[in-house]
Formats: C-alpha cells, sequence, structure tokens
C-alpha cells in the first residue's frame, strides 16, 4: 500500500495527526467531489431531480449494490440509513415481542445500539441482560454468553468491534450459540466497516447495522441496515410516510410496504449523501480491506511497543491479540482522559478520550490505515512527553 499517495486523497491529513477514525473519518476527494457536485447540480438545474428520486440523480439502487457486495449480501437486503441507531430502532420496534423474552447486550455497547432495549424494557416488558465483555480472549466471552443465555433468549445484540477498546466480538461463534437457543444475532457494525473484510453470510449474524461515517470514511449522517432476507418480512416498518411501498390508496389510506429493505426508507431525504457514501466504499474497497487490516494491526503493535515502559503511560488494548482490532488506548497516571485528550488536541493531534479498565479514564487512538508510522511515533512521543512532565 502508497500510504503516502492514498494521503493525498485525504485532505485532513495534510493539516493535522489523525486518530479519530472512530469518532468520525475523514472525507476522502472522492466522497466530497460527490457532494459538491451534486449541490452543485441541484443548485443549477433546479432540485426537482432529487425530489422525485430518480435513480440516475439518487444512485440509490447502486449504493444498495455497493454496500450489499461489501459486506456479501444481496441488495434488496439492504436499507439506506443515516445513523446505526436507526438500524437498531427499526429491528427493535419492528420484531414482536412478549413480556419477558430476554435481549443480551453488551455492558460497553454504545447508546446507539442500547437505548432501543431500555426503551422495549419499560413498553413490551423485554428483559434486557447485561453481558460485559472479558478480554482474555474469545472463549472467554462465549463462556460467560453460554451462562446468560436461556430459553426466554430472543436476541443477542452487540457491537461487533467495542468503541472504547476496539474488542472485535467472536461473531461467528455466537451466532452459532444465538441460533442452537433460538435467538438472534444483531450487531452494531459501526466501528467495524472499513477495517476489516466482512462477510455477513460467513458470519452468520441476522441483523447488521452500521454508520459509513467512521472508518469506512463516507459522509456523516450516512448508514445502512441489513435484515437476512428470510427475516424481512418479520420486521414491521414503524416509521412510513412516502417510499418504501409498493402501492399507498389515497381513497382508503390502504398501504402495503415493499418485500425489500427498502420498506423502512420513507419521507425526504438529503439524496447527495447517498452517491457519496457509494464513493466511499469506491474508495476504501480500492485500497483493499485485508492491506487495511494488516497495516492497522501492525500499526498498533508499533504504538503499543512505543507506548510500553514509558514511565507513567498505561496503554490499553484488548489482552489477548485475537480480539484487537485498530485501536489502542493510552492513559497518563494521575491524569483525566480529558485532560490528555485537550493536550494532545493542542498539539495537533486528533483524538478523543475514553474509559480504559479499573476506572483508568486515558485517550483512544485509532490507527487507520492512512496514520503513518512517524504521526504514531510522534503521536506516542508526546503522550510520554505529557507523562514525564507531570
Ligand atoms: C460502536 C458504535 N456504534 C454506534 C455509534 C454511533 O451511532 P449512530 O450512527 O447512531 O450515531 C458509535 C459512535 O461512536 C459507536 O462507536
Amino acid at each position: 500500500m502508497d500510504v503516502h499517495a492514498i494521503r493525498e486523497y485525504i485532505p485532513a491529513l495534510q493539516n493535522c495527526i489523525y486518530l479519530n477514525a472512530g469518532g468520525i473519518g475523514p472525507s476522502p476527494k472522492p466522497v466530497t467531489d460527490t457532494l459538491i457536485r451534486l449541490a452543485q447540480q441541484i443548485s443549477e438545474d433546479g432540485p426537482d431531480g432529487m425530489a422525485f428520486s430518480r435513480e440516475e440523480f439518487t444512485c440509490a439502487k447502486e449504493t444498495r449494490a455497493k454496500i450489499a457486495h461489501f459486506l456479501g449480501v444481496d441488495a434488496d437486503e439492504i436499507s439506506l440509513l443515516r445513523s446505526t441507531a436507526e438500524g437498531f430502532d427499526i429491528v427493535g420496534h419492528g420484531l414482536r415481542w412478549e413480556p419477558g423474552d430476554e435481549v443480551i447486550f453488551g455492558g460497553g455497547d454504545h447508546p446507539a445500539a442500547r437505548a432501543i432495549w431500555a426503551i422495549l424494557a419499560r413498553r413490551q416488558g423485554i428483559h434486557p441482560i447485561r453481558l460485559d465483555l472479558r478480554d482474555d480472549s474469545p472463549e472467554a466471552i462465549l463462556e460467560d454468553a453460554r451462562r446468560l443465555i436461556t430459553s426466554r433468549t430472543r436476541l443477542i445484540s452487540l457491537s461487533h468491534v467495542t468503541s472504547e477498546n476496539g474488542l472485535r466480538v467472536p461473531a461467528r461463534e455466537l451466532a452459532d450459540l444465538a441460533h442452537a437457543h433460538g435467538a438472534y444475532l444483531m450487531l452494531d457494525g459501526c466501528q467495524a466497516v472499513g477495517q476489516f473484510p466482512i462477510d455477513l453470510r460467513e458470519l452468520g449474524c441476522d441483523f447488521y447495522a452500521a454508520g459509513a461515517y467512521k472508518w469506512l470514511l463516507g459522509p456523516f449522517g450516512t448508514g445502512f441496515l441489513w435484515v437476512r432476507r428470510d427475516l424481512l418480512p418479520s420486521v414491521e416498518p414503524s416509521w412510513v410516510g412516502a417510499g418504501g411501498t409498493i402501492s399507498f390508496d389515497p381513497e382508503t389510506g390502504a398501504w402495503e410496504p415493499l418485500p425489500t429493505g427498502q420498506k423502512f426508507e420513507f419521507g425526504a431525504r438529503y439524496w447527495p449523501v447517498v452517491p457519496a457514501m457509494g464513493a466511499a466504499i469506491d474508495f476504501v474497497s480500492g485500497v483493499g480491506l485485508d492491506a487495511i487490516a494488516a497495516r492497522s494491526r501492525a500499526l498498533v503493535t508499533r504504538m503499543c511497543e512505543r507506548l510500553s515502559g514509558q514511565p507513567g503511560v498505561i496503554e490499553f488494548a484488548p489482552r489477548c491479540a485475537a480480539l484487537r482490532t485498530g485501536m489502542v488506548g493510552a492513559a497518563v497516571r494521575g491524569m483525566e482522559g480529558k485532560e490528555l485528550a485537550a493536550r494532545l488536541q493542542a498539539r495537533g493531534i486528533h483524538l478523543r478520550a475514553n474509559r480504559g479498565p479499573h476506572g483508568l479514564t486515558g485517550v483512544r487512538l485509532c490507527l487507520a490505515f492512512f496514520v503513518t508510522e512517524d504521526e504514531v511515533d510522534r503521536a506516542a512521543d508526546a503522550i510520554a512527553e505529557i507523562a514525564a512532565s507531570r
């Protein structure tokens, strides 16, 4: 991978050390160019092409197909959304629940994938059951999940990759466990898409929702949902309006949704972000997901080596290497994560504070493929200097 050539396509990288792909990814030029070109077209030709959802303008079909290809599934199983939470809400509100149904969720899950279970506990009487992810081994996670699963479990809902320390769950084994108990597996792919190759049929999960604006480098406010084809009829649309229907009878109000994932796409939307999300998928696919994953792993190893042994610095990634992805945390003893983050930001290093183990707070270092070795070293040196100056 020619990292320096690739970086030329990402303008933000010329101005800072960008270690916050897990917050929001920096847009490559083809993404921004698509947005600008379409905004210009709307301005010059009139906006009705957008309002009437013509494929040559919206590229909705094409983008669903790109997402599907990217994830190894079919385009009619994909819904174009604006965020991860929208996907979780669609599935959560769309399935039928009985009081006492159990949902196992991850203790470190983002509210995007977690708030829905609290709402359904209140409204439908479901029981959310918390699974704290141990980072010693995939087997430890499975052992805990086996302990929690019961005949009442309807769904296991987890981050594919957690946002605090980048722990990647053993998805295939969790899917097998869920299915053996007649339950489903839903994954939050927001921190996973764009980090490594994903084949959802191989993973064996049932529902997968993700934002496209982190490691995938799509525009902010874009995302998607995949619902396994045979489960589409079981997920009733809860938010409806114009679009997503086979028919709507203005006389009677009778309404019939499409049988595809498109049934969850309703109402007015700002279409230019959709082809721009497609441009992001093309960009990341062009770099190559295998190469991206290998590079991030190497950068994480380098960062851990640079940080370990520095006085007052604690680095934290999942203890088991098999659970790691492109993120590592770092804390300075006796310093709040927010303060450390602010000091690093003042040096032009973009990142955010996060929580570590044992009540520690520190910063999250997202080592996406576009980060250079030199930037890893400079960030590690900056953390060591801050620790030494205390
Ligand atoms: C694991 C995870 N899921 C979801 C989100 C964001 O969700 P949404 O796209 O609904 O804003 C984040 C953002 O930080 C995240 O880390």
